[in-house]
């Protein structure tokens, strides 16, 4: 786990109350509240292409190669706001596999 995460989930520990986790809440005023805008934007401002931003999911997070199986199965294909939309989508929530392939899969 990187120092980046650890002192996250440590100042997450001390700065968060309950309510942050409601599961009404999207991912980018989850993670705002830790660390403002700036711990995914630059100056707070969205990059152009989202490689700033995938950079520092992966920072806290690691990388698709490091996490679960349907993490691994897309590792160099996609960033994680193609799943992750962080102003789209709640703490709690992900997409389903048939969102995008239409075979029937399922993940874990
Ligand atoms: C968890 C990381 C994260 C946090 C925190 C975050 N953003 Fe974002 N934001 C993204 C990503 C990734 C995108 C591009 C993909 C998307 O639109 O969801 C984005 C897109 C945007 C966009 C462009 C939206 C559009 O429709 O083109 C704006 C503006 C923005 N963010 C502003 C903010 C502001 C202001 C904050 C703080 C209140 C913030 N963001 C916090 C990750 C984050
Ligand atoms: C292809 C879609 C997809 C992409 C791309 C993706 N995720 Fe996920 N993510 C999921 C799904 C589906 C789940 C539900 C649990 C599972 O299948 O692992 C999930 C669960 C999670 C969770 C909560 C459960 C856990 O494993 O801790 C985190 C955190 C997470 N993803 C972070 C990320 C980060 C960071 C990236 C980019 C490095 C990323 N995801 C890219 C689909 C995706
Ligand atoms: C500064 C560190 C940091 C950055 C940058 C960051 N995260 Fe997180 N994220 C956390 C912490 C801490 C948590 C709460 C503990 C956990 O679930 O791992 C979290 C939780 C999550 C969760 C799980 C929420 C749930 O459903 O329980 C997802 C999904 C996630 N982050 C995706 C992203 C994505 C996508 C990006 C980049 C756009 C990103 N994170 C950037 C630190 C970070
Ligand atoms: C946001 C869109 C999206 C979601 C959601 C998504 N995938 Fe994918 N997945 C892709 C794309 C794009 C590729 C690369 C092109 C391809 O091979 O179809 C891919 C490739 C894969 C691959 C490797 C190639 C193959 O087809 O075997 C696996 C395995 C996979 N996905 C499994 C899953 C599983 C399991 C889930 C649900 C947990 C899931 N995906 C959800 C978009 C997605």
């Amino acid at each position: 786990m990187s120092n980046k995460l650890l002192s996250m989930l440590f100042g997450a520990a001390i700065a968060l109350s309950p309510a942050a986790f409601a599961a009404d809440q999207n991912l980018a005023d989850f993670h705002g509240e830790m660390g403002g805008c700036e711990s995914c934007h630059a100056n707070g401002e969205p990059s152009a292409d989202g490689a700033f931003e995938f950079e520092q999911c992966q920072a806290c997070h690691g990388t698709l190669a490091e996490m679960s199986a349907t993490h691994q199965a897309h590792d160099g294909m996609m960033t994680c706001a193609d799943c992750h939309a962080p102003h789209d989508m709640n703490v709690g929530q992900a997409p389903t596999c048939d969102a995008c392939h239409d075979d029937g899969r399922t993940g874990q």
